[in-house]
């Protein structure tokens, strides 16, 4: 009987601890639900500290990867000896009496202080060295090209000032070469931000210029990011940085220079473009650029920043159906930005539609 009622007091236990563990898991579901889709977010190839392309990124993932082993090595020691102590020194059935005090124990506190502090040089050391070495802003340097980041709302301007050439959204670099920053915003703080490249900098207003390089050995796209909360859109306020040979580059430079400001050929669309368009924006020689520029903007990585142009479609659009995306309507793309609904400004579906068509083909030779 006695039996019997141990057996089912010990059964009750068993199932009150299974229903603990239960509501512990699914107490701890969704927030393990909430990291997964937080930490996919970083899964994105171009945006990754992780897979560096160039010395600055390199330099910064060298240093992470110092830290942590070094943090991992005093986690792996200490929770070790913890465990050891917790096992090895535990109360003992029938024990009564307190066991032996040890504290200031001199040779311990000594032990436990020289050990931080060659951890804490073995860090400084490197990270010291990272910091002057990336405060190497080559602005004096003959060799670099100079180019002049400016942040709006939420797109980049970029102005290689060596060449009298502006442009947005895609900055292009010469591979291997140290690019030389010079960088501001029109409005509020924004931060400049090539994840496989280079480390944040922020973009200040009121005339303060924040200067920085970094230089991709290999050809390829980037992408870049703001990296400061900067209102609505501040999430899709990104850019491309497309590393090219130096001929590729010099050969960029001249079409940007020659003035290929080829208006639509409809001379009704052409004037609507004119009187309309250009009043913010500038291709070639014409307009104002107080919006993007827009010269050559057929042969660039994305519009608006972030409808992807690919013919393919399968990174993205056909650049003529993000244009179309774009002009029909701004806002829907990117909430709070400045540019103007067309429809608003008296163009017709037809008008956008031809815009959009002339824009795609507006390539650079
Ligand atoms: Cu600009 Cu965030």
């Amino acid at each position: 009987m006695t039996e019997k009622i141990q057996e089912s007091t010990n059964s009750e236990k068993r199932g009150r601890l299974m229903m603990k563990t239960w509501q512990a898991v699914k107490r701890l579901l969704p927030m393990t639900a909430i990291f997964g889709l937080i930490l996919a977010g970083c899964g994105r190839e171009d945006l990754s500290v992780l897979r560096p392309q160039g010395p600055a990124a390199e330099s910064s993932l060298g240093l992470m990867k110092l830290s942590i082993t070094i943090m991992v090595v005093v986690l792996l020691i200490v929770f070790s000896i913890a465990a050891y102590v917790i096992i090895r020194f535990r109360r003992k059935p029938g024990q009564q009496e307190i066991p032996k005090q040890v504290e200031g124990n001199f040779k311990l506190e000594v032990l436990w202080t020289v050990i931080p502090l060659i951890l804490v040089v073995v860090l400084a050391v490197p990270t010291v060295k990272a910091v002057f070495a990336a405060g190497n802003d080559h602005a004096n340097d003959k060799n670099a090209i100079k180019v002049k980041v400016t942040g709006h709302q939420f797109w980049w301007e970029f102005e290689y000032t060596d060449y009298g050439v502006k442009t947005a959204q895609d900055l292009v670099i010469p591979k291997g070469k140290d690019i030389a920053f010079e960088l501001t915003t029109a409005d509020v703080l924004h931060s400049f931000w090539v994840p496989s490249l280079s480390g944040k900098i922020d973009t200040n207003p009121a005339g303060t210029i924040n200067r920085f390089s970094f230089s991709a050995p290999n050809e390829g796209v980037y992408r870049g990011k703001c990296a400061e909360l900067c209102g609505p859109s501040h999430g899709l306020m990104e850019f491309k940085v497309k590393s090219v040979s130096e001929d590729a580059f010099k050969q960029w430079i001249a079409s940007m220079k020659s003035p290929v400001a080829v208006l639509p050929e409809d001379p009704e669309l052409a004037k609507t473009f004119k009187n309309q368009c250009l009043k913010c924006h500038a291709v070639g020689d014409q307009g104002l650029a107080v919006g993007p520029n827009l010269t050559g903007i057929g042969s660039r990585e994305a519009i608006a920043g972030i409808l992807l142009n690919d013919d393919t479609g399968v990174d993205g659009a056909p650049i003529e159906e993000n244009l179309k995306t774009w002009l029909h309507d701004p806002q829907s793309v990117k909430p709070g930005n400045l540019m103007p609904n067309p429809k608003d400004l008296g163009l017709s579906d037809a008008e956008i539609d031809g815009i959009a068509a002339y824009l795609a083909n507006y390539k650079l030779d």
